[in-house]
């Protein structure tokens, strides 16, 4: 990271049309959130929240956020073409490896849970929420998957052994998170937004795909009974999650069983919902990127950002809806007693589940209605098609239903980063867009709206067209 680099770098385009666009695109955004990590003033591999040292202060390493970035640079990997600097990424990795291992070793009120650290690994001891316990999970994911990476690369055990080895007590960091994980998920902690303690189903989600991960990597790295056990309390938490299923409101609520933190979030919708299926989702088992729980959840959300802030009720032309964290926020960036806005990763992330969802269909090939996905399908087709669409119906890839809900979905898709772009008019992202003028607001160059620009960009099929 340089101390001049703002003048250095290129502003985002304010738009685009087509896949040329979004490559360049994801090139810039590239360039911001790698000005993130290793600042001068820190270790290497420290992934900043954001350069905004005071109000707000986000000079600090959250592990959750950077966990994401973590994630969003080994999907990078796989990207077709041009390939962005491999020597730069593994760097960055094993930094990022090393300064995760310092930050375990610290003792912390709440053991692994703990959620924010400065840039020199020093645990943060003032006044927070904590323990936020999606982070441990988030970095197992993270981390899991380089460990495949380096073993489909050739990599054998001893190479790993920093990563993972069947030591109790744990001497490599992806055992520490799983451990943490494995024995700690039953317990109420602090959500996401770092402001209630309850049960979350973000969480929840995160823990479950990193018990499954841990347990496959278990398996190949020859700890069987690690493995049974992660897949155990894998189940478990399964369980649990269908917990958050609220048939009298029609959508899953992103946390039950509140036992402390804000008060005040009646609807239970929240864009957590839709991101825990992004980050954690496990093909095949409940609660992915399209099952129809999630499905109507998402459509809840949208509809309810849809009627809220000026910037949505008044769209002056911009394409689809800003999306906020949840409708009842009131952490306005700065402060807590204020109104809420929408976020960039936030609106992000509905763009990046419009693609998934069109992707995760494409690949069934079927859709079949039921009476909780219904309103998802009938809003997604013009009235002509939505009015034939009823419960127990198939539509069927390659029939024009289907292709009209696929475009749809790219469309709105590619309307959720237009409207991120629309409002990032000096050409960087902050973390929310104010929602009466549409201006950037709160922390500036925030690395998790870099990343979550990047990972849906990575989730837009190549080369879609559509009238
Ligand atoms: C800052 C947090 O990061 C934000 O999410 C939260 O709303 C406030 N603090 C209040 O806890
Ligand atoms: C506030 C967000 O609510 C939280 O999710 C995030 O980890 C921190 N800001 C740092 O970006």
């Amino acid at each position: 990271m340089h101390a001049d680099s703002k003048t250095l770098l290129e502003p985002l385009p304010t738009s685009f049309t087509c896949s040329k666009d979004a490559d360049a695109l994801l090139d810039r955004a590239l360039e911001h959130l790698m000005e993130n990590i290793g600042p001068d003033d820190g270790h290497a591999g420290a992934v900043i929240a954001s350069p905004s040292r005071a109000d707000p202060g986000y000079y600090d390493f959250w592990v959750r956020d950077g966990a994401l970035v973590i994630k969003a640079l080994q999907l990078l990997q796989d990207r077709a073409g041009k390939p962005t600097d491999p020597l730069a990424h593994e760097k960055v990795l094993g930094d990022f490896v090393r300064f995760s291992s310092l930050c375990q070793q610290v003792t912390t009120a709440d053991g692994l849970g703990e959620p924010k650290f400065d840039v020199r690994g020093n645990v943060f001891t003032g006044d927070w929420g904590r323990p936020q316990n999606d982070g441990p999970a988030l970095r197992a994911i993270a981390l899991i998957e380089l460990a495949n990476r380096r073993l489909d690369g050739g990599a054998g055990v001893d190479d790993l052994k920093y990563l993972y080895t069947s030591d109790l007590p744990a001497e490599s960091v992806i055992k520490a998170d799983l451990e943490y994980v494995a024995h700690n998920w039953w317990k109420p902690c602090i959500d996401l937004w770092e402001e209630e303690r309850a049960t979350h189903f973000y969480t929840r989600m995160t823990q479950r795909r990193a018990l499954l991960d841990g347990a496959a990597l278990a398996d190949r790295l020859h700890d069987p009974r690690a493995a049974a056990w992660y897949r155990q309390q894998a189940a478990f938490i399964g369980a649990e999650l269908e917990l958050h299923w609220d048939p009298d409101a029609g959508h899953l609520r992103a946390s039950i069983e509140r036992v402390g933190g804000i008060d005040y979030k009646y609807s239970g919708l929240d864009t957590a919902v839709v991101l825990g299926a992004l980050h954690a989702e496990v093909p095949g088992l409940p609660f992915s990127v399209a099952d129809d729980f999630v499905l109507i959840t998402a459509l809840r959300l949208r509809q309810a950002f849809d009627r809220r802030y000026q910037i949505n009720t008044d769209k002056r032309g911009k394409p689809g809806v800003a999306i906020g964290r949840y409708p009842e926020d009131r952490y306005d960036g700065y402060r807590t007693d204020r109104k809420g806005n929408a976020w960039i990763l936030a609106t992000n992330a509905l763009a990046e589940y419009y693609y998934r969802v069109a992707q995760a269909l494409h690949a069934r090939s079927i859709i079949r209605l039921t009476a909780i996905n219904l309103p998802f399908y009938r809003a997604l087709l013009p009235k002509q098609h939505g009015d034939a669409l009823a419960v127990g119906g198939r539509l069927r890839l390659g029939e024009t239903p289907f292709e009209a809900v696929l475009e749809s979905l790219y469309r709105d898709g590619d309307d959720f980063i237009r409207r991120t772009l629309a409002h990032a008019t000096d050409g960087t992202l902050s973390e929310q867009i104010h929602r009466d003028s549409g201006e950037m607001t709160g922390a500036p160059e925030l690395t998790w709206s870099y990343a979550s620009l990047i990972t849906a960009l990575l989730h837009r099929p190549k080369g879609i067209a559509y009238s």
